[in-house]
């Protein structure tokens, strides 16, 4: 039986050389993307900011619609195709993209260290990356066996195989699908496969490519329960994240429990975070997860 974990955890990422989160406050934050600085509107910068007037090359600034809406506005020239940047061995384009993000998501960093963990040892780990976007996780999964690549946007999917090739990881075992989770993880289901870890990093709200809508509430506990299916007692983790939800890591654990408690090991849940660079800095909340690992 898997025992559920009473206590939260912080998995808070501290920034690398190609990322910084160099300073938040006044609800917005400033982080460095290899040579380029960003100021990024943030709800939870609740605190006022460490360090006076942030210099950037570029600002999002919102619309007057809270959920969407606003542009960037460039205080210096910022490459419109997007730069390279770095992650250990791995090489990506981060770009500013219309919804404010950068095209890759840096508080990912520990959970992508996490599964190295997970999986070390391991050749022919085969392993489901579901709401994957740009697939810096599914490169990193790749190290350790065959990878199948799944979301909605075929835009997400192409930029994903380019940072492949640019790694020099083309040549690895990753089936790349633009498809809809749910549907995709049911028809596997069917198909009667095994996982040896699966991450899924659902948003609130999407859509799949022919429409099929995703909403985290009503849509998260019928695939999670799909998604242990596809993992036995050999299996080595699932991870789930969700962000901008009003739900608590406990509620998302309390899911795992649920379906994942049959199997050995622990289930984990708390939050994802980004520590500041530098003295006095502190940590930017950014996700909540719940996590099943063996042992
Ligand atoms: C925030 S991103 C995930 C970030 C990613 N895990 C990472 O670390 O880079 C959410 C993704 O879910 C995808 N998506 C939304 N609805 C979907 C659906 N119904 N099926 C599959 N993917 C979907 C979007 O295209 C988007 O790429």
């Amino acid at each position: 039986m898997a025992r559920l974990a009473a206590q939260p955890l912080i998995l808070a990422g501290q920034g690398w050389a190609d990322y910084a989160l160099l300073d938040s406050g006044d609800g917005r934050k400033c982080e460095r993307y290899g040579p380029y600085r960003f100021i990024r509107p943030e709800g939870q910068a609740l605190w006022r900011p460490r360090l006076a007037g942030w210099e950037a090359d570029g600002a999002f600034i919102p619309g007057a619609d809270e959920d969407g809406g606003g542009r960037w506005h460039f205080h210096r020239p910022v490459p419109a195709e997007g730069w390279p940047l770095g992650w250990q061995d791995l090489h990506f384009t981060a770009h500013c993209t219309p919804f404010r993000h950068l095209g890759f998501f840096p508080d990912m960093a520990p959970v992508w260290e996490w599964m190295e963990k997970m999986l070390a040892g391991q050749a022919d780990a085969a392993t489901l990356n579901l709401f994957a976007y740009t697939g810096v996780g599914s490169l990193v999964l790749s190290r350790f066996g065959p990878v199948t690549h799944v979301d909605a946007s075929k835009k997400a999917v192409a930029q994903a195989r380019a940072n492949a090739a640019l790694s020099g990881m083309g040549q690895r075992s990753i089936r790349w699908l633009i498809e809809d989770a749910s549907k995709f993880v049911r028809r596997e289901v069917r198909r009667g496969k095994r996982y040896a870890g699966i991450i899924l990093d659902p948003p609130k709200f999407g859509r799949g490519p022919e429409g099929e809508v995703w909403r985290l509430e009503e849509h998260l506990a019928p695939l999670v329960a799909d998604c242990r299916r596809l993992l036995d007692r050999e299996s080595r983790f699932l991870f789930l994240t969700a962000y901008a939800v009003r739900m608590s890591s406990l509620a998302l654990a309390g899911l795992l429990a649920e379906h994942c408690g049959d199997l050995p090991g622990a289930i984990e849940h708390g939050e994802l975070a980004l520590g500041e660079e530098g003295e006095g800095a502190r940590m930017l909340p950014t996700a909540i997860f719940a996590r099943w690992r063996n042992e």
